[in-house]
Parts: C-alpha cells; structure tokens; sequence
C-alpha cells in the first residue's frame, strides 16, 4: 500500500535559530491524518533539526548530495555525511537544481544510484516547463525524465523511490496545476511505470504533486485518485499553513 507523504522543501531559507523556531511550532502540530510528514532544511540544519524531532514522527530530508563518497569536491556533501547526521531521505532532481546547477539526466541518475548505494529514500523530482505545456508534450518530457534517471533501476529498487511531480510552471508562481492536470499527469506516470516494470511497483510508489500548493488547494488536489501528497515550498515555511496541507489528508 502506497503512503501518503506531505514533505516541505525549505530550500535556502532559515538560518539555525529560524529553523529551531519552525521545529518548535511545527512540533505543536497535530497530524490528524495518515500521511507522513517531512522538513528538508538547508545542511547547515540538518543535524540541528534531526536532534530537535527525533521525539516526533516528522522526517528529516536533504535537498541535495554529490554523487561522490568522498574528495576533491569543494562545498559538495556525499551521501555518507547525511546518514551521518542522521538523515537517510534527500530530494534529487528539484527543477531549481537543474536550472541553476545544470543538472541533467546523467549527473541525476548517478545521484539516485549513490543515494540507492548509501541505502536511501530519494524524492525524485520532474515537471515540464511551461513551453513544453503549452506545446502538450509535457507526457512526453516527464517520460523521457523518468526513462533517463529512473527506468534503469531493478524493480526491487523502487521501494525507496519517491516521485515528485513538479509541473516547473507552477513552483513558486502560484499558477496551481488544476487537480484534474494533476490527476492526469499522476495517472500518466503510475501507467508508465506499470509498463516499464509492473503493476504491483506502480501501486505501491508514492506519486507527489508539487507547485504552489497552499491550504486552499491542498485538500481538491490530495482527494485525486493518483496524488498520494504533495512537496510543499514556500507554504512549509510557516507551521499553521503547512500542517493545514498535511491535515488535508485528515
Ligand atoms: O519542491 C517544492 C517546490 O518546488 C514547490 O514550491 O513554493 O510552489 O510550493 P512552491
């Protein structure tokens, strides 16, 4: 059975003591609903806040890691330095990743294979740009993304593979996707994957959506048969908005 997950990108925000006052307000929080809950703060934060919820059932996630064990990689973190610290979930692939850090299907897939290595959960994120929607290929696009870094995984692989949907149209825009464009796009990713390997991995893989989802929208877009939660930005910033989005599942 597949889980419900609500995780928040922090991205590069909050500095330590910002971070210890949202872990304090969001450990007030209550989960009224069955999704797991997850904060991926900068690295500085990482150990801070993997000691501060270790009493909680919130999971701490990176944003990012070098695909490297170890060397000559100035300012780059390897995956062995997060399980250190206690955190065995990073997101890979975030769209502002490849955007700015130019990282592509090649550099990606050797990430996933190192985070998969170090025995952890990767949230692998996707979306089409907005030329690509306006053009409708973006079928076409998420597939060739879930081909070039995923689809060389054995079947087995998959149960520490987390999909985050990310239409790059509707992060940070407040463009929302519509939950019928996101119910669609989740259904054409579960088939592509039931495809490629076979129903029983298409079930059970968490399928996230992520762009501008906010407490107004969070419960018509969770209630799709094919979403199973969200990678929340910039409303995980403020624990009442971000626990109203983990609550839509309630
Ligand atoms: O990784 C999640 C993020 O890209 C979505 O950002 O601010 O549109 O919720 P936002």
């Amino acid at each position: 059975m597949r889980k419900h997950i609500v995780a928040g990108n922090w991205k590069m925000n909050n500095d330590l003591a910002a971070t210890a006052g949202l872990i304090t307000d969001l450990k007030r929080k209550v989960n009224n609903g069955d999704a797991e809950v997850i904060i991926a703060p900068t690295y500085i934060n990482l150990h801070s806040a993997f000691e501060s919820l270790s009493d909680s059932n919130i999971t701490v996630a990176a944003q990012n890691m070098h695909q490297a064990k170890s060397g000559a990689y100035t300012g780059e973190i390897s995956a062995a330095m997060l399980k250190s610290v206690g955190v065995n979930t990073v997101i890979l692939g975030h769209s502002e990743r490849r955007a700015y850090f130019n990282e592509g299907d090649e550099l990606l897939t050797e990430k996933v294979n190192a985070a998969l290595e170090n025995e952890m959960r990767v949230i692998f994120c996707f979306g089409e740009e907005l030329e690509d929607r306006k053009a409708g290929n973006q079928e076409e696009v998420v597939e060739s993304q879930l081909k070039n870094a995923l689809f060389h995984l054995d079947a087995s692989a998959w149960s520490s593979i987390v999909l985050a949907y990310e239409p790059v149209w509707a992060i940070g825009t407040g463009e929302t996707a519509s939950p019928e464009q996101a119910q669609d796009m989740h259904a054409f990713i579960r088939k592509t994957v039931a495809e490629t390997y076979n129903e029983e991995v298409a079930e059970n893989v968490t399928i996230l959506y992520g762009g501008s989802v906010k407490p107004g929208n969070a419960k018509e877009i969770f209630g799709k048969p094919d979403v199973d939660g969200g990678l929340i930005g910039g409303a995980s910033l403020k624990a009442d908005d971000f626990f109203e989005i983990v609550n839509a599942f309630a």
